[in-house]
């Protein structure tokens, strides 16, 4: 850091501080993302800007936003996506569901836990998992997480002061797609979200 002209090394308490402010201007960002998107669902118009989108790079895009907060987090991210497949999605949108489901997983895991993805292609539809080593969501939670506002009541989530939209936004992004998203969890033992994709939108 550049202080009055000369080079400090900065003090690991500063270091500490600066990367829980970097974690807060990322969930803000994640925050306002989400109050735009959910504007434009509820205002009933909402159209898809379709385009040819590779599914690897749109996944790449996404890791990087959350890169510095998983370092900061100590939560280890999938490596860079290899996956050239091209969908005719609507590009924004899409990457705010992989952004949400990156946040969450990196809300809801603790320090030293690990998030993966998983892709699947089928002749029916495009498969994609982002797992995560967290809290889990009890079996009773799996579908009421996707509801607005809903946050489960556990101290991991108190402790996030999230607006309970985001996965809402996700499952309504997916259904102006034709696509799904469902949850599937081992409480304690981590979490798995499954996007999914129908082959109709695959761009050859
Ligand atoms: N990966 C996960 N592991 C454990 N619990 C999760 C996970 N993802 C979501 N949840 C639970 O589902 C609830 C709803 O998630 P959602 O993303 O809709 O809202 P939020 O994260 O609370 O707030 P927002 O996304 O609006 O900032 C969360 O509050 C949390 O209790
Ligand atoms: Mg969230």
């Amino acid at each position: 850091m550049i202080l009055d002209g000369q080079e400090k090394p900065i003090s690991e308490e500063l270091r500490f501080q600066l990367s829980i402010v970097r974690r807060n201007i990322s969930r803000l960002e994640n925050m306002i993302g989400n109050l735009v998107e959910f504007n434009r669902l509820s205002s009933g118009t909402a159209r898809l800007f379709e385009e040819p989108v590779i599914i690897g790079d749109m996944l790449n895009e996404a890791l990087r936003s959350v890169a510095l907060a998983a370092q900061d987090k100590r939560i280890s991210l999938p490596p860079e996506v290899d996956f050239h497949s091209r969908y005719n999605l609507d590009r924004d949108m899409m990457l705010r569901v992989f952004l949400n489901l990156l946040d969450n997983a990196l809300n809801y895991t603790d320090q030293g836990g690990e998030i993966r993805f998983e892709l699947l292609e089928t002749d029916s539809s495009l498969a994609i998992r982002v797992r995560d080593t967290g809290a889990g969501i009890p079996q009773d939670q799996l579908e009421k997480v996707f509801d607005r506002f809903f946050r489960a009541n556990s101290s991991n989530t108190r402790r996030h002061g999230g607006m309970g939209l985001g996965l809402s936004i996700c499952r309504e992004i997916l259904r102006l797609h034709g696509g799904e998203i469902s949850a599937q969890s081992n409480p304690g033992r981590g979490t798995v979200f499954t996007v999914s994709l129908p082959a109709s939108r695959r761009a050859g």
